[in-house]
């Protein structure tokens, strides 16, 4: 099951994240995730697990097409040349020909470099090292930025999103432009949002946990979700969202849980490197 992208090009509609896991772990998880059925999987340069989940996906030996693998650059790479050697060391650590979905982590403002990142971005593109670009955490503001300079929008924004965070005038300005909304923290990152009476209650209601109702509610606003787990039970409980669906009313009642909520940086201001 897939969304299409505005360049054209299909993209999973739930994946794995594998943020905190070492290669160890993503390389266990991973070979896990693709015998279930994940053909998304989301790692970065900054979490340190490349190579356990290019191991996972060489091992797997499906079909490249089916696959979906997306990666970051770090903070300390911004700049055109710098994240061309950047893009290489984690094409290298994946040990992939190409790169379906590379995203720049943050915009980091302060450093006044995505603009001449981005460019690079669109170069690797066109070389067909990676299928698909976009960013990670930008604000319109910064997209704009972006488009102004080189008349190419990203594919995708992957930003904080769960109920808690629902962040509806983003989401609107996305849809707006064509941009694909990818949820990190889905699950509010384990931060009591799956203990919420709504959430619990409308869990007993569809005989779903409340992780798959959360889920759900994501895939229905066309957000794409890619929640973490090690938890081979887990893992697939997370998959099985599309059997099922929430009325207007039950979507409605968990967009009441917003309230801006972040459990990581903003795009202004957060620093990584
Ligand atoms: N672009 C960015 O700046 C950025 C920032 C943060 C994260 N991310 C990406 O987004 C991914 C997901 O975000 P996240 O890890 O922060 O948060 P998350 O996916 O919302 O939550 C992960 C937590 O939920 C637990 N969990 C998973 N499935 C569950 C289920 N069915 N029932 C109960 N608990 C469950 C996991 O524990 P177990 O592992 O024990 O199951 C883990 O503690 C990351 O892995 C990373 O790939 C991107």
């Amino acid at each position: 099951m897939t969304i299409m992208l505005a360049d054209g090009r299909p993209m999973p509609r739930i994946g794995l994240g594998t943020w905190p896991m070492d290669d160890r772990q993503a390389h266990q998880a991973v070979t896990y995730a693709l015998s279930v059925g994940y053909r998304l999987i989301d790692t970065a340069a900054t979490y340190g697990n490349e190579r356990g989940v290019g191991a996972a996906v060489a091992e797997a030996a499906l079909p490249r097409e089916e696959l979906f693998i997306t990666t970051k650059l770090r903070g300390s790479q911004h700049g055109y040349d710098a994240t061309m050697r950047g893009f290489e060391e984690s094409r290298d650590r994946l040990g992939l020909d190409y790169v379906d979905l590379y995203l720049i982590h943050w915009p980091l403002p302060g450093h006044g470099l995505y603009v001449d990142t981005w460019r690079a971005f669109v170069h690797l593109r066109e070389q067909g090292l990676v299928r698909s670009i976009g960013v990670s955490n930008f604000t319109p503001e910064q997209i704009e930025r972006l488009v102004e300079a080189t008349g190419c929008l990203p594919a995708v924004n992957q930003v904080e999103l769960h109920p808690f965070l629902a962040q509806r005038e983003l989401r609107a300005w996305h849809a707006g432009q064509g941009i694909a909304t990818e949820s990190w923290s889905p699950l509010g990152a384990g931060n009591k949002l799956l203990d919420e009476p709504a959430v619990k209650e409308l869990a007993t209601a569809h005989g779903r946990s409340p992780a798959q109702i959360v889920l759900r509610w994501h895939v229905q606003l066309g957000a794409v979700p890619i929640p973490k787990s090690v938890n081979p039970e887990r893992m697939r409980q997370n998959l099985e969202v599309f059997d099922f669906s929430l009325s207007q009313e039950e979507m409605a009642r968990l967009d009441t849980l917003d309230r801006g909520g972040r459990t990581g940086g903003h795009p202004d201001t957060h620093v990584e490197l």
